[in-house]
């Protein structure tokens, strides 16, 4: 996958902003609030179809217009495409011409993978954050299970509005089965797509995880089922969660939410046999978002043949020396965008492409 084209028009701070990217490292940079993440966030669109930002349109068009556009070109599977996105209320993608029925139609033809300073929320934050990770880098490869996802959230949100008629005493507990039954088969279907992608994920995750800490740690995951079960099959495995709802029945009810499922589900990180989340310092954190990055691209290269664009925001100057040295040796010869303040910052960047930017606009 590379961009050989770009263009945005009025998109956050970008009014009209164009570059024609290298095959290799392109370096953006620039103060602080000039422009450089938005150009990540905006090429990074057509792969999650909405924003890592926001998932409110109206932010991504600049103040004062009414609608923002971005052009992508890029090469996959050595065909020349051309993609074009529009934000107003809505987003629209056009794909070499012809309109996506819906943005998630899109979902699977540009894949980039992005590592911000943010991304460390993975390891941090709350299950979810690791459940919204596996679940786009699963979608990423197989466009089919984001139908799975959307499916689910709706019986769930069925579920749970039927909780609290039940706690209200306007409809019984026996009404429930009809969405349990539903929210079992899907969600079986989903715990598989993470067991299997996790099957290959955690082996490659726990090589670079080895290689950046230079073979003295190692990194394990773990997939933690809030339904404890530990089925064989897909048949098996809808059985266990639909027996698991009902078990928890009155303790849903009770507390307004369904408490099993895949939507309560996590990835245990294990650093040297300790959870990542409470013990691992800092840069042993640093080096966990990274390796399940840099995994989730190399995984995207073993099922579609193409190694996906990398975006590196901002993250160069929290990385040590070596690890810088690790990233860019390890991404030698992909399409990477680097975004930065002080190019001076960071070390050894060989050939590369650089972009200054100011206030939304390129300066040669
Ligand atoms: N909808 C918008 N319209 C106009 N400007 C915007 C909009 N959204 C964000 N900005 C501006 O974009 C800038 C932030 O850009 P960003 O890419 O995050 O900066 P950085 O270069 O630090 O990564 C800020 O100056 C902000 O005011
Ligand atoms: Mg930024």
């Amino acid at each position: 996958m590379v961009i050989t084209g770009y263009k945005a028009k009025d998109f956050r701070n970008l009014q009209e902003t164009q570059f024609v990217p290298d095959s290799g490292l392109n370096v953006i940079f620039g103060e602080n609030g000039q422009g450089k993440t938005n150009i990540i966030e905006s090429i990074w669109m057509f792969t999650g179809c909405h924003s890592f930002r926001t998932h409110k349109c109206n932010e991504l068009v600049a103040s004062g217009k009414k609608k923002a556009k971005v052009y992508l070109d890029f090469i996959a599977s050595g065909v020349e495409n051309e993609a074009c996105l529009t934000i107003d209320s809505k987003r629209e993608f056009l794909l070499n011409g012809i309109e996506k029925e819906s943005p998630r139609r899109f979902l699977g033809e540009f894949q980039s993978v992005v590592f911000s300073p943010s991304s460390l929320s993975i390891v941090q934050d709350a299950p979810s954050e690791r459940r919204k990770f596996i679940d786009i880098a699963i979608s990423m490869i197989k466009p089919a299970y984001s139908a799975h996802l959307l499916k689910y959230s709706k019986i769930l949100a069925n579920r749970n509005a039927l909780l609290k008629q039940i706690s209200q005493g306007i409809m019984t507990e026996d009404m429930l089965s009809v969405w349990d039954e539903e929210l079992a088969r899907i969600g079986a279907k989903i715990t598989l797509y993470r067991l299997n992608y996790l099957d290959r994920f955690s082996v490659i995750v726990s090589e670079i995880y080895k290689e950046i800490s230079a073979g003295k740690e190692q990194l394990k995951l773990e997939y933690v089922q809030s339904s404890k079960s530990f089925a064989a099959d897909e048949y098996e495995m809808t059985e266990n969660i639909y027996m698991a709802l009902q078990r928890n029945i009155s303790n849903d009810v009770r507390r307004l939410l369904t408490s099993v499922g895949p939507h309560k589900d996590d990835i245990m990180l294990k650093v040297n046999d300790l959870s990542a989340r409470q013990y691992a310092s800092q840069g042993q954190q640093r080096s966990c978002a990274l390796s399940m990055k840099l995994s989730e691209a190399y995984l995207i290269k073993e099922a579609t043949g193409e190694y996906p664009v990398i975006l590196l925001d901002d993250v160069m100057s929290e990385l040590d020396e070596t690890r810088q040295h690790f990233l860019l040796e390890y991404l030698k010869s992909r399409q990477v965008f680097l975004t930065c303040c002080d190019i001076s910052h960071v070390t050894r960047l060989g050939n590369c492409k650089t972009f200054r930017i100011e206030n939304g606009k390129l300066i040669d």
